[in-house]
C-alpha cells in the first residue's frame, strides 16, 4: 500500500487582487520508509506542499490518501487527531517551548497523546542520550546552540514514532557543517524508526543521502 498518494491537487492563494496558483494538478506517490527531498527556491510551494501532506491545509481540489485513508473528506477534528498521532513536524525555527526543559519539550508529544508523564520523560531521556545531549536535559531551549536546538526539535518530532515526518528547511538557519550534522542525525533517526521522511530544502549539497528528490515546477512535482 502507498503511504502517500496525492492526486490532481490544486492550490490557489489570493494575495490582494493577485491569484497565485501554487499547484496545478500535482501528483505524488510515495511508499513507506524512504527519505524524500522537495527541492525548490523560495516561493515555489515547498511549505504549502508539506502543509497539505501534514493535514494542516486543505487543497482547493484533489485527493489526498494518507495511509490508505482519503483525507479530503475528513472534518477538522479527524484531521487533527490523525495529525497528532501519525505526523511529526520539524521547522526551520525549532519552535521549542521556552517554559519547558529540553527533556520536557521532547516528551510533550507523548504526553499530549495520553502517555503518562514519567514514561514520556523516560523515552525522552533515551533520545537525549542518543543525541549526546543528556547533560543538557534540565536546560531551557534558549541556552542551547542552534544546532543543538534543532536536534532537540528532531527528537521531539520523532518520539511518537509517526508514520510521516515532515521537515521544512530544517537546516535553513544553520551554518554548513552544523547543517550536515543535523541533516545526518535527522536521517539516521528516521531510518532507525522506519519513518517516511519528507524534507523541503534549497540546499542541494544535503540531498545525496536522500532516496528520491522532486522539484516543484509549474505547480507540479518532477523527479530529479
Ligand atoms: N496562506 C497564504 N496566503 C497567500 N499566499 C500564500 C499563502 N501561503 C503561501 N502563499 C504563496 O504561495 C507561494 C508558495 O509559498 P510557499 O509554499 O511558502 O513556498 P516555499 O516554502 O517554497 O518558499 C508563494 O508565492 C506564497 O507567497
Ligand atoms: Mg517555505
Amino acid at each position: 500500500m502507498k503511504l502517500i498518494k496525492l492526486s490532481n491537487i490544486n492550490q490557489i492563494y489570493a494575495q490582494g487582487k493577485t491569484v497565485i496558483k501554487v499547484f496545478n494538478n500535482l501528483n505524488l506517490d510515495i511508499n513507506n520508509q524512504s527519505n524524500v527531498g522537495i527541492i525548490g527556491p523560495s516561493g515555489s510551494g515547498k511549505s504549502s506542499l508539506l502543509n497539505i501532506l501534514g493535514l494542516v491545509e486543505k487543497p482547493k481540489s484533489g485527493d489526498y490518501f494518507f495511509n490508505g485513508q482519503e483525507c479530503s473528506t475528513l472534518n477538522v477534528e479527524d484531521r487533527t487527531s490523525l495529525r497528532k498521532k501519525d505526523v511529526g513536524f520539524i521547522f526551520q525555527n525549532n519552535q521549542l517551548l521556552e517554559d519547558f526543559t529540553v527533556l520536557e519539550n521532547i516528551a510533550l508529544p507523548l504526553i499530549l497523546n495520553g502517555v503518562n508523564y514519567s514514561k514520556a520523560i523516560n523515552e525522552s531521556l533515551k533520545l537525549l542520550k542518543l543525541l549526546g545531549l543528556e547533560e543538557r536535559r534540565k536546560f531551557k531551549p534558549g541556552l542551547l546552540s542552534g544546532g543543538e536546538q534543532q536536534r532537540v526539535a528532531i527528537a521531539r518530532a520523532v518520539i511518537k514514532k509517526p508514520l510521516l515526518l515532515l521537515a521544512d528547511e530544517p537546516t535553513g538557519s544553520l551554518d554548513d557543517s552544523t547543517a550536515s550534522l543535523v541533516f545526518n542525525f535527522l536521517l539516521d533517526l528516521s531510518q532507525k524508526n522506519k519513518i517516511l521522511t519528507i524534507i523541503a530544502t534549497h540546499n542541494l549539497k544535503l540531498t545525496k543521502r536522500l532516496d528520491k528528490c522532486f522539484k516543484i515546477e509549474k505547480g507540479k512535482l518532477i523527479e530529479i
